[in-house]
């Protein structure tokens, strides 16, 4: 099979036809060589990275080093669908030239083909620069994890007229700025329904419903790898924490039990004793 690239312009083409986008996210080579198996759209490497790989608290603490390591791991393995590099916290919140500044390093040191950050009002100039500066930027509303400490929790957003209300504006605007595509993340179906039907660029959902013109989901969480912290909206397809660990308690019981390695994971040594080899003229 001749594998199609995934380019911005068929992103926006899979909205105007209707065909769903599929995206996840990855974090490093191994998976991202499973993704390129598969025909998954969009692979984010997104600043989820630093709960999920990193072990840490929230996505604050993930730098911009942290995210280039990683989005260089993925693009190793990635060949086809459209890899996404998140910009972590405080990679443009200060100022258009350092949000400008920093997407260019994404794409000129990580390999990816587009960048994603978080939220409006004056994030808006952020993704208009970043958009001038000619490099596809993603948006991404509702519950924005960068601002988890404003939120007070991980919470639904947009769930009273207002906060919907602001939430479709700031959708306008991102697009306006030059948004290629819009993840909306933990809000009310009806709400990403309107925005979805009347945005001209396409919306991801996650946690969004089923009306988006297409979905994402942390690969990790779909996978049953992050066995901690499930929110409504994660399906797991697969339990793979629980193959891990059963395949490595196994492993620790054959070992002890001295059943492994077996004769078909051993060595044996040539037919002659290898000094004697080693002595023999060419030839004879
Ligand atoms: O960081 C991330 O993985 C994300 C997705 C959940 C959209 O922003």
């Amino acid at each position: 099979m001749i594998k199609k690239q995934i380019t911005i312009p068929s992103i926006l083409g899979k909205k105007n036809s209707g065909n769903k986008i599929a995206a996840l996210t990855a974090y490093d080579f191994c998976f991202a060589q499973i993704l390129e198996e598969t025909d998954v759209d969009i692979v984010l490497v997104g600043d989820s990275l630093g709960m999920v790989t990193l072990g840490y608290e929230s996505t604050l603490p993930v730098t911009m080093d942290e995210m280039i390591h990683h989005i260089r791991a993925v693009k190793r393995g990635l060949h086809h669908p459209l890899l996404v590099g998140d910009m972590p916290f405080m990679s443009y919140q200060v100022s258009n030239e350092s949000a400008v500044k920093n997407a260019g390093r994404i794409i000129q040191e990580g390999g990816a083909g587009a960048v994603k950050l978080e939220g409006a009002g004056p994030m808006t100039e952020r993704v208009r620069a970043v958009a001038q500066a000619g490099i596809s930027v993603m948006g991404h509303l509702g519950l924005t994890p960068q601002s988890i400490h404003q939120f007070g929790g991980y919470k639904v957003q947009g769930k009273n007229y207002l906060d919907a209300r602001q939430i479709k504006k700031d959708a306008f605007d991102l697009q306006k700025a030059g948004a290629f595509a819009l993840v909306l993340e933990a809000i009310p179906q009806e709400l990403a329904r309107e925005i979805t039907k009347e945005l001209q660029i396409p919306t991801i959902g996650i946690g969004a419903g089923p009306h988006c013109d297409g979905q994402i989901l942390v690969l990790n969480d779909m996978l049953g790898l992050n066995r901690e912290f499930t929110p409504k909206f994660v399906k797991r397809f697969a339990e793979l924490g629980d193959m891990a660990k059963s395949a490595v308690n196994q492993y620790i019981q054959e070992v002890r039990e001295g059943s492994f390695p077996d004769q078909d994971h051993s060595y044996d040594m040539p037919q002659k004793p290898l000094r004697q080899a080693g002595n023999e003229k060419p030839g004879s």
